[in-house]
Order: structure tokens, then C-alpha cells, then sequence
């Protein structure tokens, strides 16, 4: 049977003046780990938050802190967000050159290790790093920026990662990233993601955090 599907609030769209309560209202509908958007404005268009902020997120919850680097050159931070608390900690293959060295890096100082792909990435240029990763994120959206609509051509792309991950690498989850809503969350782990990352979704509307989540929940059981 395939494991139970883990929800990952994305904090992007919380209200950063009130971060604690809004990682606790996460915490209240059922997350499973808390995904954090680091966003450099090289590698992408967008600036957000630094190691300090992991810090004090990591003081808010003892979930799961998934931190998704949309930086370039992520090898030059990834001491100081594993320093910071990071228990995942996701590289995109587009921004480093030598994404085994930097992967190996993340495993060698405790976190693991997360490899996303952009929508334009094909899947195929993952294979010969699929062995060493515990994580792949397949994008649904341009990296940047939350409330994005999901690009559906990323289905196809998350079967094509589920035979990968099954046929080399079975223990490495399968996350899906971007415009994940309750219309199209089925869909994504009916086509092999087991790690759903939210952000508008959860924090935008509807009955507050805790109560989306467990409205997405339950639109998977
Ligand atoms: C996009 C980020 C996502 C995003 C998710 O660059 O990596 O984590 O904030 O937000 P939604 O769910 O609104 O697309
Ligand atoms: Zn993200």
C-alpha cells in the first residue's frame, strides 16, 4: 500500500508578522511538515526570507521543516540552513552546476537531500541523481510566487518521476508544488506525488489554515 500522502503547508502566503500562530493553526489541521520558500530575486524574480527566519521558524514547531531553496548557487547556503534547522533541504537542478556534489553536501551534514525541477526540466535529467536524493519536487508553477494556477502537463510529469523514483530509488518522495487546490489534489497523488505542498490554498480564505487542511485532507481519502 502506498504511504499515507504528507501536507506541506507552504508559509509564502501566511501573514509573516504572525508566523508562530499561523505554523500552530498548520500544526491544528493535521500538516505534516512545514514547507518554507527561499527565494534569493537571482534565480528567481522574488526575495523572501533567509537562515535567520528558519531559525525562528524552527522555534515555532518541531514538524518537519521543509525548506525549498530557489536560490543560485545553493551550494554556498546549504550550511547555514541546515545550521538553521532545515530537516529537508530541496536544491533546484537549474541552479547549480554540480547538483551531486551540493546533494551529497546536504546528506553529509545531516538534512536530507531535495532536488526540484523546474516546469520546463524534463523529468529524464533527474535519473542519474534520483539514487542519491530522499526527495524530488516536481514544480507545478514558475517558481516565485504563490497563487499561481497548476500547470497540468505537470500529471504527466509526476508519472513520469513515480516510475523513476519506483524503479531506482523507491524511499525518495515524490512532492508536487504550486496551485495545488482541492480540485486537483487528487489528481497529483493519483499520479504518484505522496508529499502535497499548499500555500495560498491553506493560508488565502476559506475557513483559515486548519480548517483547509483538513478539507484537503479529506478530498484524498
Ligand atoms: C512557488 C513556491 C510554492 C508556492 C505554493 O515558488 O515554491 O511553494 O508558494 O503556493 P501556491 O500553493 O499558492 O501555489
Ligand atoms: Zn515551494
Amino acid at each position: 500500500m502506498a504511504a499515507r500522502v504528507r501536507l506541506a503547508p507552504s508559509l509564502l502566503n501566511a501573514d509573516f508578522g504572525r508566523l508562530a500562530a499561523e505554523i500552530q493553526a498548520a500544526e491544528a489541521g493535521g500538516a505534516d511538515w512545514i514547507h518554507v520558500d527561499v527565494m534569493d530575486g537571482t534565480f528567481v524574480p522574488n526575495i523572501t526570507l533567509g537562515p535567520m527566519v528558519v531559525q525562528a521558524i524552527r522555534r515555532a514547531t518541531s514538524l518537519p521543516l521543509d525548506v525549498h531553496l530557489m536560490v543560485a548557487e545553493p551550494r554556498r547556503y546549504v550550511g547555514s540552513f541546515v545550521d538553521a534547522g532545515a530537516n529537508v533541504l530541496t536544491i533546484h537542478l537549474e541552479a547549480d552546476r554540480h547538483p551531486h556534489r551540493t546533494l551529497s553536501e546536504i546528506r553529509a551534514r545531516g538534512s536530507q537531500a531535495g532536488l526540484a525541477l523546474n516546469p520546463g526540466s524534463p523529468v529524464a535529467l533527474a535519473e542519474d541523481l534520483v539514487e542519491d536524493l530522499d526527495l524530488l519536487l516536481v514544480m507545478s508553477v514558475n517558481p516565485g510566487f504563490g497563487g499561481q494556477a497548476f500547470i497540468p502537463r505537470a500529471l504527466r510529469k509526476l508519472r513520469q518521476a513515480r516510475a523513476l523514483i519506483d524503479a531506482i530509488n523507491p524511499a525518495c518522495a515524490l512532492e508536487v508544488d504550486g496551485g495545488i487546490k482541492l480540485h486537483n489534489a487528487r489528481a497529483a497523488t493519483d499520479a504518484g506525488a505522496d508529499v502535497l505542498v499548499a500555500g495560498s490554498f491553506v493560508y488565502q480564505g476559506g475557513e483559515g489554515p486548519a480548517a483547509n487542511l483538513v478539507a484537503l485532507r479529506q478530498t484524498l481519502a
